[in-house]
């Protein structure tokens, strides 16, 4: 009987068909061990929440000023209302500080006025003005995901 090969190394076509399912099914284990070991790792996300509670309305009197670092948003209120504003530069994300006059960002040096509008430095964009809602229970909440208008200001009772 004759053996017919397939290659010039003397494979046949049998040989040929063998080691090519073989390799099929080496590159099919790697591909399924990955897919688990991606399955391994829980599929959550490890940054804050955008909404965050900052207290009752009477916690803001007309004239307050709180600055919330870690949230990097600073809460004021005046005689139209509550308002917050990101401290989050809008150079390259730095964390503006606020000063007497507005807000300065001790990175490279921009510079907003006391409603976050540009006044200095290379800062693009004026500093974003976030939504403050009240909670059913009359806590306020502010969301960092929902911009609002400049000048965006709220009442509460
Ligand atoms: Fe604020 Fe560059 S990050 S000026």
């Amino acid at each position: 009987m004759t053996t017919e090969t397939f290659d010039d190394k003397g494979d046949t076509r049998r040989d040929f068909l063998g080691k090519t399912s073989l390799m099929i099914a080496g590159l099919a284990s790697i591909g399924a061990v990955g897919t688990c070991l991606r399955l391994i790792k829980p599929n959550v996300r490890y940054e804050k929440p955008s909404m965050f509670k900052i207290g009752k309305a009477e916690q803001f009197p007309e004239g307050s000023i709180k600055n919330l670092v870690d949230e990097r948003v600073v809460i004021f209120s005046d005689s139209d209302g509550i308002f917050a504003i990101s401290s989050i530069c809008t150079h390259l994300g730095c964390t503006v500080a606020p000063v007497e006059w507005g807000f300065q960002c001790p990175c490279h040096g921009s510079q907003f006025s006391l409603d976050g509008k540009v006044i200095g430095g290379p800062a693009p964009r004026p500093l974003e003005w976030h939504e403050i809602i009240q909670l059913e229970d009359g806590t306020l909440a502010v969301d960092t995901a929902k911009s609002v208008a400049l000048g965006t200001k709220y009442i509460f009772a």
